[in-house]
């Protein structure tokens, strides 16, 4: 076995880099605060960089060869419902009790939860008993757990497939929304969004998994992203090009807004917009998906497709959050030209929430999300990128609001 050619020297200054982010984090009632959150970020950062300094290269690229195994063992436990079938205040349960509650086999279910345990899924606190830690916990919640479901069992697929979908096409092109790896992998003539609305179990997992507090505080920071929807939007003075009258109703349009969650996170963290018109359009599957689960009457259902003429016109704000990463440009031109079409020339404005990549050392997060989209024909843009696109369609971009320590953004767009 080699040696990594970065061990030693790399090794004393990580381990300072880390001491140097600890002591910029405090411990209190059990939890640990640290100062911002991007110092939290970078003692991940040095910590894994640290973890692949003292691994040699073979063990480096097994630990990135061997997460299949990881996949499937997470898999299993939401199948087997172990989550709930652990104690919920942190106390052991032997492997008989868990295999009696599941009906698996004692020493199958040993198997999986061992592989659990071993990257800490689980907690082991002895021989045979397994316990919840704090990541067992985050099963617990039905959309996180729709949300692990369907990176398993629809872009997981799609995303194994892929070596195999770019070398059929001589790695020419990434394909298109209608020719993807999505297809090969979940073997369907159908692409992404017509699979998922015929599929009545995929429909469920994709709009209760864009629920998911996983992808809020993964993608977005705060919930509702970095945009301050409060103090831009509610007092009319701040808004650029001013010339709103006194009766104007904020009306804010979550284009392919699912089931309304990111319209529930601007109202909720933005109360001072509580008197806003809020108006959810997404395809009729998902919006009568939305009203099944219980949308709040506050909000207001449209079906409509963003490659249509849009429904609502001269809104304030067209808000288009993780849904233009999902097409390729030409179909993004469509959309944000009807968009364009929809707005008023000087009081509506256009808010992207998307990645804003960065040109050189992509965050792990982005290259995962980027390879996942190019499973069903979308792509992660970074910033020349947007400029060129949104010019394409016919706006100009007003302010970039980046998420200080992820590269989601929000792009704040005007018509030209
Ligand atoms: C990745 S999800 C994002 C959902 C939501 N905006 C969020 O941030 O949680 C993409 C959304 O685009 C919707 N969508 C797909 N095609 C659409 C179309 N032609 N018109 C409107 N919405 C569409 C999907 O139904 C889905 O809700």
């Amino acid at each position: 076995m080699s040696l990594n050619p970065s061990y030693p020297q790399a090794i004393h200054p990580l381990v300072e880099r880390i001491n140097r982010a600890a002591q910029r984090c405090t411990s209190a009632g059990g939890s640990l605060r640290f100062e911002s959150d991007i110092v939290r970020r970078d003692l991940v950062a040095a910590a894994e960089q640290l973890l692949m300094a003292a691994r040699s290269p073979e063990e480096n690229v097994f630990a990135i060869a061997q997460q299949p195994a990881q996949n499937a063992a997470l898999r299993c436990a939401i199948a087997l419902g172990i989550a709930d079938a652990l104690p919920a205040d942190g106390s052991p349960r032997s492997v008989d009790d868990i295999a009696s509650s599941t009906g698996a086999d004692r020493s199958l279910l040993s198997r999986i939860l061992r592989a659990c345990a071993s990257t800490s899924l689980l907690s082991e606190p002895s021989e045979l008993y397994y316990a919840h830690n704090a990541v067992s916990r985050t099963l617990l919640s039905p959309a996180n757990r729709a949300l692990l479901t369907l990176m398993f069992d629809y872009n997981g697929r799609a995303v194994v497939a892929l070596p195999e979908f770019l070398q059929a096409r001589k790695w020419q092109d990434p394909g298109s929304y209608t020719d993807c790896s999505f297809m090969l992998g979940c073997r369907t003539h159908l692409p992404m969004w017509e699979y998922r609305d015929r599929d009545e179990t995929c429909r469920q997992v994709f709009d209760l998994g864009m629920q998911s507090e996983i992808v809020a505080a993964l993608s977005t920071g705060k919930a509702s992203g970095p945009f301050p929807f409060g103090e831009e939007l509610a007092d009319n003075n701040n808004y650029n090009n001013n010339n709103l009258q006194d009766d104007d109703t904020l009306t804010i349009v979550d284009l392919g807004g699912g089931r309304g969650q990111a319209l529930q996170e601007i109202r909720e963290e933005h109360p001072q917009l509580s008197a806003a018109r809020f108006v959810l359009m997404d395809l009729g599957p998902v919006i009568e998906n939305a009203l099944a689960a219980g949308l709040p009457s506050w909000i207001e259902p449209v079906v409509g497709s963003f490659f249509e003429p849009l429904p609502v016109r001269d809104a304030r704000v067209y808000y288009l959050r993780r849904c233009l990463h999902n097409w390729d440009d030409a179909a993004c031109r469509t959309i944000l030209r009807n968009v364009a079409a929809a707005m008023d020339a000087t009081r509506s404005r256009l808010l992207v929430t998307d990645m804003v990549v960065d040109d050189t050392h992509a965050a792990r997060e982005m290259a995962w999300e980027d390879l996942n989209m190019m499973t069903i024909g979308g792509v992660e843009r970074t910033e020349r990128h947007w400029h060129t696109l949104l010019a394409e369609s016919g706006f100009r971009v007003h302010r970039i609001w980046r998420n200080s320590a992820t590269e989601h953004a929000t792009i704040d767009a005007r018509l030209k």
